[in-house]
């Protein structure tokens, strides 16, 4: 019987034939949402150096997994600073971004400063930021952990979410922000 848990092939790969510039331009074609996780702050130092009880950051690698159980993915960079915090924390929050959300993007995007001083949020069940005007929102029990080369990949099992009106989404593709322009088909 064949465990569906965790798989990896028995067959090496070879190694590639292009350069990481090359492999990261082919990736910037895909065009995603943008996401920003808020968590709780794990330990002192972090909270002293972002002035705040929470660590919040930008993603683009957010995707959903399953609807039941009703669970979400998203990778963070091992030398990311708000590992510590997101490996720590019970819970994180996914806010999808609106495409006024430009701002927001880039501030929890940029390590300096405290990125919650400027930011207008609420809590939500469990204490976290649930960002004002995000398109979206997933409540997230942080499930499980999976380090596969330079990311972390986080599976969360979201236990609330909400949304807000059908405003334009925020969408990153080739390092550019830009918004949907919707196909009018005929019926
Ligand atoms: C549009 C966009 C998408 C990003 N997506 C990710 C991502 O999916 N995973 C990740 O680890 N970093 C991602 N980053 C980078 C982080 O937002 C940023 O490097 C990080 O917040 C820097 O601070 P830190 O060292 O405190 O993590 C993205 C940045 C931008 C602008």
């Amino acid at each position: 019987m064949i465990s569906l848990t965790r798989t990896t092939t028995a067959i090496h790969p070879r190694a590639p034939d292009f350069e990481t510039p090359h492999f990261k331009t082919a990736l910037s074609r895909f065009a995603t949402g943008v996401a920003v996780i808020t968590a709780f702050a794990s330990d002192n130092a972090k909270c002293d150096a972002q002035g705040s009880h929470f660590v919040g950051m930008t993603i683009s690698s957010f995707n959903s997994v399953s609807l039941s159980p009703p669970l979400i993915l998203w990778s963070l960079g091992l030398h990311s600073s708000n590992l510590p915090a997101l490996r720590a924390s019970t819970h994180y929050v996914v806010n999808v971004l609106a495409a006024d959300q430009l701002t927001l993007c880039q501030r929890f995007a940029s390590g300096k400063g405290d990125r919650f001083a400027q930011t207008d949020y609420s809590l939500g069940q469990v204490g976290l930021p649930i960002l004002k005007g995000a398109l979206a929102w997933f409540e997230c029990h942080n499930r499980s952990r999976y380090e596969e080369g330079d990311h972390v990949i986080f599976v969360g099992e979201v236990e609330r979410c909400g949304f807000s009106e059908n405003k334009p989404p925020l969408i990153y593709q080739t390092s550019r922000f830009g918004t949907t322009a919707p196909f009018e088909l005929a019926a």
